[in-house]
């Protein structure tokens, strides 16, 4: 059974100072053990304000950002320049601020008409920087940001949809009806593989939600987020007092 941290902070900035930490910590763990660190970025508005911190001194002199692999855990099928694009947000906010280079910056291809074939070229990216095989066991990230709707989905994995039920590919296309569009998402065999994932949630309009997912009944077809569990990893969830306002416990 996965670890389960709960952490309850003031507000989105305190939130998101915590947030930094935990990224700091994890890569520079990451980068002495292994070399370099691999990181999921999420979407949504929540992480910008982390980016942007991390983007900052004194936080950006911390970490040898040479080291870094950028990837994201899903997509929006827009170009990279739409204002709706996870990865515009990201490059705004912290990788602009950054002296990397364009090989440590893995785009999910959301623009693409063939959106199983972007999907396919993303796994093969990722086995390709990992250096494992395409098809075999999903790779473990050294850290996974996660944020979560008020529906409970988190990356692209919205209730009721296919990608929900997909065991062995690590990255698909997914039909979203209620918000009539497709996405690129990872999916759970990847998103569970995480040594570390980290969930940033705030806001009222989250907090019958975030009961439910934490502390209510199984039902990860409604609440997909119920289903981060990773094997092997840690789990964090970092939620401010208006999003926690109806859970009974801490941890
Ligand atoms: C996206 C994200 C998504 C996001 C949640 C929460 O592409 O939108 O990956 O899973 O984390 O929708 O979004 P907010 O942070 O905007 O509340």
């Amino acid at each position: 059974m996965t670890a389960l941290h709960i952490q309850v902070l003031a507000d989105l900035e305190a939130v998101s100072t915590r947030g930094a930490e935990e990224f700091l910590g994890c890569a520079q763990e990451a980068i002495a053990q292994r070399g370099r660190f691999l990181v999921a970025l999420t979407g949504g508005s929540t992480p910008r304000r982390l980016y942007q911190m991390l983007a900052e001194d004194p936080l950006r002199t911390q970490l040898d950002w040479g080291r870094v692999q950028f990837f994201w855990g899903d997509e929006r099928c827009v170009p990279p320049d739409h204002a709706d694009s996870n990865y515009r947000m990201a490059h705004e906010a912290l990788l602009s601020q950054l002296s990397i280079g364009p090989e440590q910056v893995h785009r999910m291809e959301g623009e693409r008409p063939d959106l199983d074939q972007s999907a396919r070229d993303y796994q093969n990216t990722l086995a390709r920087v990992f250096g494992v095989a395409s098809e075999g066991e999903p790779p473990a990230f050294d850290l996974i940001l996660l944020g979560m709707g008020s529906d409970g989905h988190t990356a692209s994995l919205f209730p009721h949809t296919q990608a929900l039920h997909e065991k062995d590919r690590w990255v698909v296309a997914n039909e979203v009806p209620q918000h009539s569009t497709h996405r690129l998402t990872m999916t759970y065999p990847l998103l569970n593989r995480g040594r570390q994932v980290l969930f940033m949630v705030t806001g009222a309009q989250k907090s019958s939600t975030l009961r439910e997912v934490l502390e209510g009944p199984s039902d990860p077809e409604r609440l997909p987020s119920q289903r981060l569990q990773p094997t092997q990893g840690k789990l964090t969830w970092l939620v401010d007092t208006a999003a926690a306002a109806e859970l009974s416990r801490r941890s």
